[in-house]
């Protein structure tokens, strides 16, 4: 089975008398989404031990879960207003405010029930639910500084610090746990190149909000103008130049450390970071 009819069939079930809340709850769920953690941590288990990919289904599905929700909330009116997402209706406009905001609540708990019930060791499935877990936590923190800082310009280490949590983190959650699944020793190492790699998908993230329309973002662009992006505080060329510049060295340090994984992290890259 693939990963994308994994979810499909394990689409969230709401036993209750609500007339659309199981609706809500799959909504932007099943609507894909470039799959990027999960992705990640898929092609590491393939990459280093194909025999766990099925059994890593479950895990993959909780970061994507986590992934979800955090977009939920983050387009919410409070945050960033934002009407589009994965090219369709956000859920809050669909379903409402309150219902988007527990939507996202429910995805967030039933993660940790996937990644709990997933047909590993406990001692695997123990490491996953701590790498997640606080890969989550750290997102959060990132959202708490994107918010509490709009409309104030920080500088550049900031920034970076602001990224490696608000996206870094579940991006490097996402490759160590496939590490931990693959039984990669020093898995934590993968954990920092996966930071760079976060960043990198971050300033990538700044770059299109001015470079696509909403329609091939499949989300409103131009949406960052009070914000703390790359793009805002040093400019498009310049934030090119470092995306440029992470690509190589995280190449780099993919080579040196789990040269079977340089394949993976290139395909990636030039599949969703290129160009
Ligand atoms: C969007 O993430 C939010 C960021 C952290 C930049 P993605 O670009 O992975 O969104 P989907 O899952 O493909 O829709
Ligand atoms: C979102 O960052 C990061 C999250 C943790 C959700 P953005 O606000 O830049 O993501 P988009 O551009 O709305 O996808
Ligand atoms: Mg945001
Ligand atoms: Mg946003
Ligand atoms: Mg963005």
């Amino acid at each position: 089975m693939s990963f994308t009819e994994f979810i499909k069939e394990n689409a969230l079930k709401a036993d209750i008398f609500h007339p659309n809340f199981e609706e809500a709850l799959n909504y932007l769920l099943l609507n894909g989404g470039k799959y990027f953690r999960s992705q990640l941590l898929l092609g590491v288990v393939e990459t280093l031990d194909k025999s766990m990919l099925q059994n890593a289904y479950n895990v993959a599905m909780a970061v994507e879960m986590i992934h979800t929700y955090s977009l939920i909330h983050d387009d919410l009116p409070l945050m960033d207003n934002a009407d589009l997402r994965r090219g369709k209706i956000a859920t809050h406009k669909k379903y409402g405010e309150v219902d988007a905001l527990l939507v996202g609540d429910a995805l967030n708990s039933y993660a940790f029930y996937m990644i709990s019930s997933a047909n590993l060791s406990n001692d695997i499935k123990i490491k996953c639910i701590q790498i997640l877990s606080k890969s989550a936590y750290d997102m959060v923190l990132g959202q708490a500084l994107d918010c509490h800082f709009e409309k104030q310009n920080l500088n550049i280490d900031e920034l970076k610090i602001l990224h490696n949590h608000k996206t870094g983190a579940l991006i490097a959650g996402s490759f160590e746990i496939g590490a931990v699944i693959s039984g990669l020793k020093n898995h934590q190492k993968i954990y920092e190149i996966g930071k760079n790699l976060g960043l990198l998908f971050q300033i990538n993230d700044d770059i299109i909000d001015v470079t696509l329309t909403s329609k091939e973002a499949g989300k409103p662009t131009n949406n960052d103008k009070f914000k703390n992006s790359f793009v805002n505080l040093i400019g498009l060329e310049k934030s090119i130049k470092i995306k440029n510049e992470l690509i190589n060295s995280i190449i780099l340090d993919i080579e040196k450390f789990e040269p079977k994984l340089k394949n993976l992290v290139l395909n990636l890259i030039e599949k969703y970071l290129k160009g």
